[in-house]
């Protein structure tokens, strides 16, 4: 099927993704839709957030007619995906935390997961631990904070470094334990598409090097094995928004996206 890739997220995380797709397939074409009238989705009511994110999926894709769907969220993908697949007839590629490939990196076996409340709390993440990283320590983070803190950022606005301290207390925390019985955190997994975008600050903050593992290049893998289009398309670069976000378009332009459209949803 011919068609632009279509990247989804709550709001602008699922640039972090587009960025990994440009890297991988430059000639790509690409739409961005995100549901930005509900964000955050972390700390939203499950069975309420489930019907939305497939409706708002269903208008993204009729309004873009792509080969494919990347749900550009650990947080609507840990909790749609089968549901998603379901209703749609368009192949869908979700994003869910990297604790496989933070498992194979870690020396120290002990792995961060950096998240929002409701993927870190989530049955999906809790089987990704046990099938990949039974063997390691996990110190889950719910660190909602800094999905504000990255769509100030591509707003064009500075992220809060207080803000980002205080959200980050408890990783820091495992990197520097008070107690021998832990080892030290060595790795982390950025399990919130939002969270790359904030990388340089990150790094900065950080009290000790780490390993970062996002999910971008694991996505790109997938995205072309289940399309045969990528790299064949012409830039195409549509951007749908569910509320007006006249502040991002500078932003999204420098992810190669146009000025936002509103996307009209049923519910
Ligand atoms: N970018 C989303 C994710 O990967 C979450 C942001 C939100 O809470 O809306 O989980």
């Amino acid at each position: 099927m011919k068609g632009p890739v279509l990247i989804f997220d709550s709001g602008v995380g699922g640039l972090s993704v587009a960025q990994s797709l440009r890297q991988h397939y430059p000639d790509a074409a690409m739409c961005y839709a995100c549901d930005n009238a509900w964000l955050p989705y972390g700390l939203r009511d499950d069975a309420v957030l489930a019907g939305r994110i497939v409706a708002v999926c269903r208008a993204a894709v009729e309004a873009c007619q792509p080969s494919v769907l990347v749900v550009a969220c650990n947080t609507a993908s840990t909790l749609a995906l089968e549901l998603l697949r379901a209703q749609l007839t368009v192949p869908v590629v979700g994003t869910v935390p990297a604790i496989k490939p933070a498992a194979l990196m870690s020396q120290t076996r002990h792995i961060g997961l950096l998240a929002t409340k409701a993927t870190v709390g989530r049955p999906y993440t809790q089987r990704l631990i046990d099938s990949f990283a039974s063997d390691c320590v996990i110190t889950p983070v719910a660190a909602d904070a800094l999905v504000i803190e990255a769509e100030t950022y591509v707003a064009g606005g500075a992220p809060n470094s207080e803000h980002m301290q205080a959200a980050l207390a408890p990783l820091w925390h495992a990197v520097m334990p008070s107690t021998s019985a832990v080892p030290a955190l060595d790795t982390v997994v950025l399990g919130c598409t939002h969270f790359p975008l904030l990388k340089p600050w990150l790094m900065q903050l950080a009290p000790a090097p780490l390993q970062w593992v996002d999910s971008g290049d694991a996505i790109a893998r997938r995205v072309a094995q289940v399309t045969a289009d990528v790299g064949s398309g012409q830039g195409d670069g549509r951007c749908f928004t569910t509320a007006p976000a006249d502040r991002l378009i500078a932003g999204f332009a420098h992810y190669g996206f146009a000025a936002p459209q509103l996307l009209r949803v049923g519910v």
